[in-house]
């Protein structure tokens, strides 16, 4: 019955696309780039809110800024949403009727490519790494709304997934084969492409700057597949822009992703040089998705002193590092210590953590029922 009511209504409801990629033009700084797109769609919502941010226990000198790109929509994309409007400009441009993407189970990014692709009218394929690939999922977090918008998952083990480039293309024979346009977007959108999203973003963090002089000195940010911060170091650098970028790199370690980043910004057109980043090593803790107790502890004081919610997998471990730098004496890292915070998204990682955020809160005086304490 529920079927017959959702197959009668499906055609219906198909998108009605009213986006539609717009030409591009690059910031005059960046204009000699090789790599320069020729068309962005507007997905994100731009520019997202930049503002001061009080966190009790910050050293007295420090001028905390909060860049709040978890606010860029589509369903709370984050970073994402900066890449995925060159990456699905490009293929629509080139006619896809379909993507092809990847990542963990619970990919912010594999969500935000499903959602938006829905929402340009894209059907969506998802290859994602589980310890368990012949069971069902379910419905946590991402994955709900993975599923919720149609987009078809494929499981894959941690092995297999080392070849998911491969695996990513076979899939597109397979669906070229059946008569679909398949587009592949690499892991975390990160490539010369999408990593646009955030050399386009130091335009816009440079007025807002600018107009709230914010004099900013350093700018910090989660760093899970380098897209965010090739595109974040190549625009400092090409716009002489006077502030040290630093990534605190969620899984892996600062040689993997000089190297990652190195490839993405020659990718771009340009030369990279380590000293144009600094990867804050040493924040992986227990590895990529596992969360540490003073890690969710720190999240929960951030949340209830500020109201900013961070996430456990990217944001939270990030400002876990910038908490930990900044306690050290020197502070030597910093250039100086107007620094800003870039919140890249990631809420719905959340939910997964439910088991182990639940002794993080007491249980109320009195107990739960009104008027009982
Ligand atoms: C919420 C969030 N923050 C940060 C990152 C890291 O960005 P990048 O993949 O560009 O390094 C990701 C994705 O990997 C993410 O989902």
């Amino acid at each position: 019955m529920v079927e017959n009511i959702f197959y009668a209504r499906n055609d219906e409801l198909k998108t009605d696309c009213s986006f539609r990629p717009q030409s591009y033009s690059p910031p005059a700084w960046a204009a000699g780039l090789s790599s320069q797109p020729a068309v962005r769609i507007a997905l994100a919502q731009r520019p997202t809110p930049l503002r001061r941010w009080a966190v009790a226990g910050m050293p007295a000198d420090v001028e905390l800024w909060i860049k709040r790109d978890d606010q860029t929509g589509i369903t709370l994309s984050g970073n994402k949403a900066r890449k995925l409007e060159f990456l699905l400009a490009d293929a629509l441009q080139k006619g896809a009727d379909t993507v092809i993407t990847c990542g963990g189970i619970q990919s912010n990014h594999a969500r935000a490519t499903a959602v938006a692709a829905r929402e340009l009218g894209l059907d969506s394929h998802l290859l994602l790494n589980h310890p368990q690939p012949d069971r069902n999922p379910g419905l946590v977090g991402n994955l709900l709304l993975d599923r919720l918008v149609g987009a078809q998952i494929h499981l894959i083990t941690y092995e297999e997934y080392q070849q998911r480039e491969t695996l990513m293309r076979q899939l597109a024979d397979r669906l070229i084969a059946q008569g679909r346009k398949p587009c592949i977007i690499p892991e975390g959108g990160s490539n010369a492409l999408g990593s646009w999203g955030y050399l386009e973003a130091i335009r816009e963090l440079q007025e807002q700057t600018e107009q709230a002089q914010a004099g900013l000195t350093d700018i910090v940010f989660a760093c899970g597949s380098g897209g965010t911060a090739a595109g974040l170091s190549l625009g400092v650098k090409r716009s002489g822009w006077p502030v040290r970028v630093h990534a605190v790199n969620v899984c892996l370690h600062a040689d993997y992703f000089h190297k990652k980043v190195a490839s993405i910004v020659q990718g771009m057109g340009a030369e990279y040089s380590p000293d144009d980043l600094d990867i804050m090593d040493g924040y992986v803790g227990l590895g990529y998705a596992k969360s540490r107790p003073e890690e969710l502890l720190l999240m929960r004081d951030v949340a209830r002193a500020t109201g900013v919610i961070l996430d456990p997998v990217y944001t939270g471990k990030a400002f876990f590092g910038l908490w930990n730098e900044l306690s050290q004496a020197g502070r030597a890292r910093f250039k100086g210590a107007k620094i800003l915070f870039i919140h890249t998204g990631g809420l719905f990682g959340l939910y997964e953590k439910l088991s182990e955020l639940t002794p993080l809160f007491e249980e109320p005086q009195g107990g739960w029922r009104y008027g009982a304490g």
